[in-house]
Formats: structure tokens, C-alpha cells, sequence
């Protein structure tokens, strides 16, 4: 059984992964605005991504007896200035879901929940993943610079991203 505080915490986040679904596939529809539909695609799958998150705590929540109450999603974040900025805000974005997930991990200890703990370890690796590759991506934007013909290669190879069936585990 969960504790309480542990039940209303991880509620918590799967309400927080809901919204970084909603965020990302907003930051996709600013890229179909642009015209980047590579991007867009890359995004659009990771709308998935998160959305798959949120149920696989939302799962764990009810493998353990819990309660998951489904809160109101916020708006997403907009004004965005440009790729660059969308990838900036996708960094500042993942580094803000690494303190969530380190938080609930601590919680996780203090209420020597040692199964949440184990469950958690899977987010903690792919919070490590999550910034790396907003990292990466940020930094070819910046080689790319304001070469119209580097970015069109750059959102060609973000279009080629699929889904890996492995990309969860
Ligand atoms: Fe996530
Ligand atoms: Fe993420």
C-alpha cells in the first residue's frame, strides 16, 4: 500500500507528465506554424512519450492499491521566439521535471517505500536521457546558426525519428 503523502505526490506527477505531453505538442504546432514539420514530427512523438510516462505511473499508482484523481492540465507555455528558443525551453523544461522526480524520491526514502523507489529509478534514468538530448539538440541549433540550408537538413534528420519499442524500457 502507498502512504497517503506518497499517493497524493505521485498523483501529483502524473499530472505534471500529462502537462508536459500538452507542452510538447504545443512546441509542435509552433513548429508546423514555422514550417519545421521535422521538428513537429520529433515533438509530436514526444507528446507520446510523456503521455506514456503518465501512465506508467498512473499503472504503478494502481498496482500498489492507490487512488489516481485526475487533476485539471494547465495551458501550455508559448511565445516562443524561434527553434532555438522552443529547445532552450525544452532543456528548462526537462531540468525542472529532473527536481520533480528527485523530490518524489526523496519522499520515496523518507517513507522507506522501497518499491516507489525501484519504480522511480526507471525516471531518473530517463530524466539523464531527457536532458542530454535536449542538450544535444540545442547545441546543433547553435552550430546551424542562420544557415537556412543547415537548418533544413538538421529538420529533415528530426523528421526521421521514430518510436522505438525499446525507447521505453
Ligand atoms: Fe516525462
Ligand atoms: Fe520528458
Amino acid at each position: 500500500m502507498l502512504s497517503k503523502k506518497m499517493e497524493k505526490a505521485l498523483n501529483k506527477q502524473i499530472n505534471a507528465e500529462f502537462y508536459s505531453s500538452y507542452f510538447y505538442l504545443n512546441m509542435a504546432l509552433y513548429c508546423e506554424s514555422i514550417d519545421l514539420s521535422g521538428f513537429a514530427h520529433w515533438l509530436r512523438l514526444q507528446t507520446q512519450e510523456e503521455h506514456e510516462h503518465a501512465m506508467r505511473l498512473l499503472d504503478f499508482v494502481l498496482s500498489r492499491d492507490g487512488m489516481v484523481e485526475l487533476e485539471q492540465i494547465d495551458k501550455p507555455k508559448g511565445g516562443f521566439k524561434g527553434i532555438n528558443d522552443v529547445f532552450a525551453q525544452v532543456l528548462e523544461h526537462e531540468k525542472m521535471v529532473t527536481g520533480l522526480i528527485n523530490d518524489l524520491y526523496a519522499l520515496a526514502v523518507e517513507e522507506n517505500d522501497y518499491p516507489t523507489q525501484v519504480e522511480l529509478q526507471w525516471f531518473i534514468k530517463e530524466q539523464v536521457e531527457e536532458e542530454k538530448t535536449a542538450k544535444d539538440i540545442l547545441q546543433q541549433l547553435k552550430w546551424v546558426g542562420d544557415k537556412d540550408t543547415a537548418l533544413f537538413m538538421l529538420d529533415q534528420k528530426m523528421g526521421q525519428r521514430q518510436l522505438a519499442s525499446g525507447e521505453e524500457e
